[in-house]
């Protein structure tokens, strides 16, 4: 078994990232046999895809690092690191983007998204940006994937990448499982319940951050967006209600129960109830992240070493691919 996955080091992490995939990565960490391997890495060369400001691509790798860590990544059982440190990745990328077809990647929902009617100004890296994401999975021959909902499309493309890669140069590269959590798999906004919860919502309301202090969280969610109804017994009851199917989602992934044991608990009971009940939920949930987050920021050298560390042994496990996938297409390095 080996486990990799990757988020982008912009601004800070938000309760989708840490529901929908960060609490993944740290229990399949946990129950990883002896001898397997889990990757985690900030997806700094993703980042370029959009414009950075040069002063902060590092700061943010440093503080995602650190909040990771603050999460319950621990750097002696997961490979931490910054894609950047493991050249492989843009080594692998440009060999993929040989074997990636314009139209796989035009179908893209997140580049259609992003790129939206000005496809044309857009950066060339946005546009590949999947190819890199293959890259990233399939330097390591990673079998499991835990990602959110949203990043699934971009793991489809990751597989028909390697099998067509595989089919033209000969059996290469492993094909990657999207693991995407069953409690969380699409967190959405506190606002607008049609919406992702995302870190380039401009309302600051629509997020719970993992930083944000307790009144921060309690405020957040008391002004969430729900309904005037009572919950109902079971989830078929808030089929039609996507606000209260959001909340009722957030409290049993935070509480790691059933959707269905949380409405047993609230029926009948309305978000005046309800919402107080979430928000102290997420305030013993989190407090104690940002608690070490501020601490591990304090002894930054912590950090600094767990990516130097991670980076050698992610490179180390990466190179036996890179150079089997540079013999099949006949590069001589
Ligand atoms: P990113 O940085 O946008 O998000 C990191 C992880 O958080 C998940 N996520 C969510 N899950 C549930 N509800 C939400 N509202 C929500 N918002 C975000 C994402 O699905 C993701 O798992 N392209 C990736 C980073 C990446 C990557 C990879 C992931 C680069 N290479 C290789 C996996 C494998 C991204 O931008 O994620």
């Amino acid at each position: 078994m080996r486990v990799v996955s990757g988020i982008q080091p912009t601004g800070n992490l938000h309760l989708g990232n840490y529901l929908g995939a960060i609490k993944q990565w740290v229990a399949m960490q946990d129950a990883m046999p002896e001898g397997d391997d889990c990757l985690f890495f900030l997806a700094d060369l993703h980042a370029l895809s959009q414009p950075v400001i040069p002063a902060e691509l590092n700061a943010h790798n440093t503080e995602m690092a650190a909040t990771l860590l603050a999460c319950g990544i621990d750097p002696k059982r997961a490979i931490l690191f910054n894609q950047a440190r493991v050249p492989a990745h843009s080594a692998l990328h440009w060999i993929l983007g040989g074997t990636a077809r314009m139209g796989w990647l035009g179908r893209m929902t997140q580049w259609k998204d992003k790129a939206g009617k000005k496809g044309e100004t857009q950066s060339v890296g946005l546009f590949t940006y999947p190819v890199l994401q293959a890259a990233d999975v399939l330097l390591y021959q990673a079998t499991h994937v835990p990602v959110g909902e949203d990043q699934k499309q971009h793991l489809e493309l990751a597989r028909d990448i390697a099998v067509k890669f595989n089919t033209d140069y000969g059996d290469t590269f492993t094909l990657p499982e999207p693991f995407i959590s069953k409690a969380a798999p699409r967190i959405m906004s506190l606002r607008d319940a049609s919406a992702k919860m995302s870190k380039s919502d401009p309302s600051d309301a629509s997020r719970i951050n993992l930083v944000d202090d307790d009144d921060t969280i309690a405020g957040k969610i008391r002004k969430a967006k729900s309904d005037a109804d009572g919950l109902p017994g079971e989830v078929a009851g808030l089929a039609e209600r996507p606000e209260a199917r959001n909340l009722v989602t957030i409290y049993a992934a935070l509480a790691g129960v059933t959707p269905d044991a949380v409405l047993a608990q609230f029926a009948g009971q309305g978000f005046g109830a309800f919402k107080p009940a979430l928000a102290d939920l997420a305030v013993a949930t989190l407090s104690p992240i940002r608690r070490r987050l501020v601490q591990n920021m304090l002894t930054r050298e912590i950090v600094t070493e767990a990516l130097e560390h991670g980076a050698e042994r992610a490179a180390a496990l990466a190179a036996p691919t890179l150079a089997a996938a540079q013999a099949a297409v006949g590069l001589q390095v």
